[in-house]
Parts: structure tokens; sequence; C-alpha cells
């Protein structure tokens, strides 16, 4: 696969493209008499949340405007995900769910993009069960999407457009419209080249390609001039990111907690292979470093992790979280597990669920294996039949939630730095944010400290002291001390 720069051509040429679908959209909006509006419904993991930001930066430079939500919208993105395959269930349920709207309005517009356009039978099924489907292109040409939108809209007929090609975008190139005020994603790297056995993502993402350092600094001193509190440097395998003049992952963390603004630096995916202790030692001599590591485990069978092609052994993982738990005691380690993958015995689970014990998770995602099509695990023997797997899946998520409860009592008592991220979405006037070792803290104000010219969404953003009173399984409780 080839792996080119964006050129200064398509980036005309997609300019281009914005100011002819603005001009038609404004003209559709004067004979509909009301304002053109466009949603982005993201599926999966925190790469595709910055993909989204940058399909709605584009969208609203085409004119459009979020629809609220529940509302059906002129354009509809569905950027999608393909690691599992109950996300593609999800999908192709959404997408029969929106045949009435584009029936009712012939001008709405639908497009599909995201990891399941990389996979053929996704996208043979899209053209055979759902031709109302106007786009559907892949996460590699995201730059590109206002040509492809623009093509559909003179010729009004299905444009599927895959590529063989992966690009290395400078996303200072692309405009983002973010989510959050407080939060900025900035992936630093695209693709991967693990392979493990049971990912779709490195067909889907294509390979490794890391953006250049001086690129990603010059973003980040923006982003912290403009007010921005919290960065999440974001790859399938920071680790490995390598820029084109040989600065490592250790480098770019270590400049970029020294730009002045940002009181969080979040990073994620680790790979146990490629962590180093000097990534360890950063977070551990650094204030604004987040002490949190997600360090994805899959399993703890020797024999499962070879399998699985994740070139670690369960020593080399428990050395790792060792390490990080005597350099930074105060931090928490978060994972991802896999139940099910095939030919694990009860042996195999047996070893996961002892190094669960062994490294208490402070918290974890726990999935079950699901075949992807084209990857090696799929046509591996021994499929686990699905009533074992949901029974070791039960086992071990009964046991992590008692470790996840465990690592949120322990904060009891304590008086913890919160980065709030707005207001509880069950209760308003309960506030909720993380700590800097990621604990999720809901928190009141009491009477004296409130700010009576504040709505709970003004305190986006802003740093206080939490004082935790009481633990949940996901969470802790407490009551705001100091704003600071
Ligand atoms: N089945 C189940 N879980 C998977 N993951 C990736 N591929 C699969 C699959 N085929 C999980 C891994 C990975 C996380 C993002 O998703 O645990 O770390
Ligand atoms: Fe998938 Fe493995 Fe790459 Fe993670 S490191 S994206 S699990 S292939």
């Amino acid at each position: 696969m080839a792996i080119i720069r964006v050129s200064q051509d398509e980036l005309v040429q997609r300019d281009a493209a914005i100011s002819e679908i603005r001009e038609y959209y404004s003209s559709l909006c004067l004979s509909k008499g009301r304002k053109m509006t466009y949603s982005v419904r993201t599926y999966g993991c925190q790469l595709n949340e910055s993909d989204s930001e940058k399909l709605c930066g584009m969208l609203e430079q085409m004119g459009l405007v979020s629809a609220p939500e529940d509302e059906a919208s002129d354009v509809t993105v569905f950027n999608t995900c393909a690691i599992r395959e109950n996300a593609e269930d999800r999908l192709f349920g959404n997408l029969g769910m929106v045949k009435a709207d584009k029936k009712e309005d012939k001008d709405r517009i639908i497009a599909v993009c995201g990891c399941m356009t990389k996979i053929p039978e996704n996208v043979d099924r899209i053209k055979k069960s759902f031709p109302y489907v106007d786009l559907v292109f892949d996460p590699q040409q995201l730059h590109l999407f206002p040509v492809y939108l623009r093509d559909v809209l003179r010729n009004r007929k299905q444009l599927v457009n895959i590529s063989a090609v992966d690009y290395i975008v400078d996303d200072s190139l692309v405009p983002v419209f973010r989510k959050r005020k407080f939060r900025a994603l900035v992936p630093i790297m695209y693709g991967c080249n693990n392979f493990c056995t049971y990912c779709i993502v490195p067909y889907a993402r294509g390979r490794e390609r890391s953006r250049d350092m001086s690129d990603i600094l010059r973003e980040l001193d923006e982003l912290a001039c403009a007010g921005y509190k919290e960065v999440m440097l974001l790859g399938q395998n920071v680790n490995s990111y390598k820029s084109s003049d040989g600065k490592t992952f250790t480098d770019l963390l270590g400049e970029a907690s020294k730009i002045k603004g940002f009181n969080r630096i979040r990073f994620m995916s680790s790979h146990p292979k490629d962590i180093s202790e000097r990534i360890v030692d950063l977070i551990a001599s650094s204030s604004n470093i987040e002490t949190h590591l997600h360090l994805p485990l899959q399993s703890g069978s020797d024999e499962v992790l070879k399998r699985m092609n994740r070139p670690y052994s369960r020593q080399d993982f428990l050395k790792t979280a060792d390490y990080f738990r005597k350099m930074v005691p105060e931090g928490s380690i978060s994972t991802d597990i896999i139940v099910g993958f095939p030919g694990e015995t009860e042996e195999d689970f047996r070893r996961t669920l002892e190094i669960v014990e062994q490294v208490r998770f402070d918290s974890a995602f726990t999935f079950q294996y699901s075949a992807r099509p084209g990857t090696k695990a799929a046509s591996m023997p021994d499929q686990i039949p699905h009533e074992v797997v949901t029974e070791r899946f039960a086992r071990l998520l009964e046991l992590q939630n008692e470790y996840a409860y465990r690592s949120n009592l322990a904060k009891v008592g304590r008086t913890e730095e919160v980065l709030i991220e707005g207001a509880s979405s069950t209760a308003p006037d309960i506030l909720t944010g993380r700590t800097l070792s990621n604990h999720l803290v809901n928190f009141t104000i009491p009477e004296d400290l409130k700010d009576g010219s504040k709505s709970s969404d003004d305190y986006e953003g802003l740093l206080c002291d939490v004082l935790i009173e009481s633990a949940r399984p996901y969470s802790v409780d407490g009551k705001m001390v100091r704003l600071k």
C-alpha cells in the first residue's frame, strides 16, 4: 500500500468543493426557508471521535449547522467501527432506520465512512440492501470528503470510493470542530503494523504513519494558546511513533509536557511490547502528564498471547506493571482483555484471572472475542462456543469489578485535583470530572462555594479540589473544597 503526503493540489480541489457545496446549500436554505443541518454519528474509539471532529469541521465550512439530537438532518454521516461484530450490527440497524427520512425528503444525503468500509462484504451489503446510501468512503481519505460529497450532489447517484492509499495528512490543514471546549484530541500517528491475529485495524486503517513532530508541536502550541486544558495524544500504538527525523514518542511526550497551559496530557494506546521505562519515568517526573497507563493485556496466557501475535509474555507485562506501580504509586493502570480467543482453554482463562489479581487493574475494558473476516484468528481451529465465552466473561467481569471498586475505595478520604468535564448527564447540579490518575469523580458544590453567576456548563475545563467521600464500582463521589 502506497503511503503519500496529501498534495497541495488535493487541498485546492477540496476547498473548491467546499465552496460549491456551500453555494448549493445556501440556495436550498432559501428555497426551504430554514437552516441546512448535519449530523455525524460516531461509533468506536477516540480515533474515530477525532475523525468525526474533522468531518464536523468540514461540514461547518460548508455552511451547515449541527442538527438537534434525534432530528433528521440534511447530511448524515455514519462514522463506523469494525472492531467487533456488534458495532457493525448497530450500524446496519441504524441505516435501516434512516430510510424513512430519505423517503420523506429526497434532498437528504446519507454517507458512510470509517473502518467498516474497508471490509468488502460490508460495502457489498450496503450496495445491495441500502441503495439509498449516497456515499461510501474510507477513513484514509477523510480530507477528500467534500470532493466526494460534491460529486454526489452533482450526479445524484451512489458513489463508493474505497482507496488503496495510506495518506499522511498534516492535520492542521483539515478544519476541526472540537466537541469539548477543554479537551483536544490530537492524532500523532495513523494505522497499525502489528497484525494481532484477531484485529481488523491494520486492514481498516492501513500501515503505520507518524505525523512530523514539528507539525504536532505547532498544533499543541496553538491549542494551548486557544485555552485547551487537556490534550489527548492518539494512535493505535503510540509507543511506536517515529517522526521522519527519528524522534520517538518519549521525545514528543517530553516536549508536549513543557508546553505551558495544559493541565493534563493523556495518551492512548500503548503496546506492552514497546512501552519503555523511560515513558514511565517521564510520567513520574512530570506534573501534567496523567498518572495513568492504558496497557492492553488481551490475555494472561503465554500460549494465547503467542497465537494472538502479541510478542510479550505475562512476565514482561507484570514487570512493566510493577515498575509503574513502584514509580507512580498514586497512578492507575487500565487494560483491555479479550475472552474466548480461539483455542482458549479453562487453564488459559485462569491465567488471565490470575494476572488480573496480580496487577489489580484500576479499570478494564473486557470483550468477548468476535471473529473478524480476513483476520488470521477467524480461520483458527477451536472457536470457543458462545455459552463458554459468556460464562468466562461473567467471571472475569465480577473479579475485575471488585478491583475497580477497591481502586475507587482507596481514594475515599483524600482531596484530589479534578479537571471538570461538565454537569452529570443524570443530575444537572452534580458536576463530573477526572483526577490526574483518570478516576471519574462526581461531586457537588457546597453553598458557600457556589457562584450564582455560573451555570454548571461554565465550570467545564476548570480545575478544583474535591474531597472524596464515597466509592462506587465505576466512580467516586465527593464535594468541592476549592475552585482553582
Ligand atoms: N474481538 C474482541 N475484541 C477485540 N479487540 C480488538 N479486536 C477484537 C476482536 N476481534 C479489542 C482489543 C483491543 C480493543 C480496542 O478491542 O482488546 O485492545
Ligand atoms: Fe489491533 Fe493489535 Fe494494532 Fe491494537 S496493536 S490496533 S489490537 S493490531
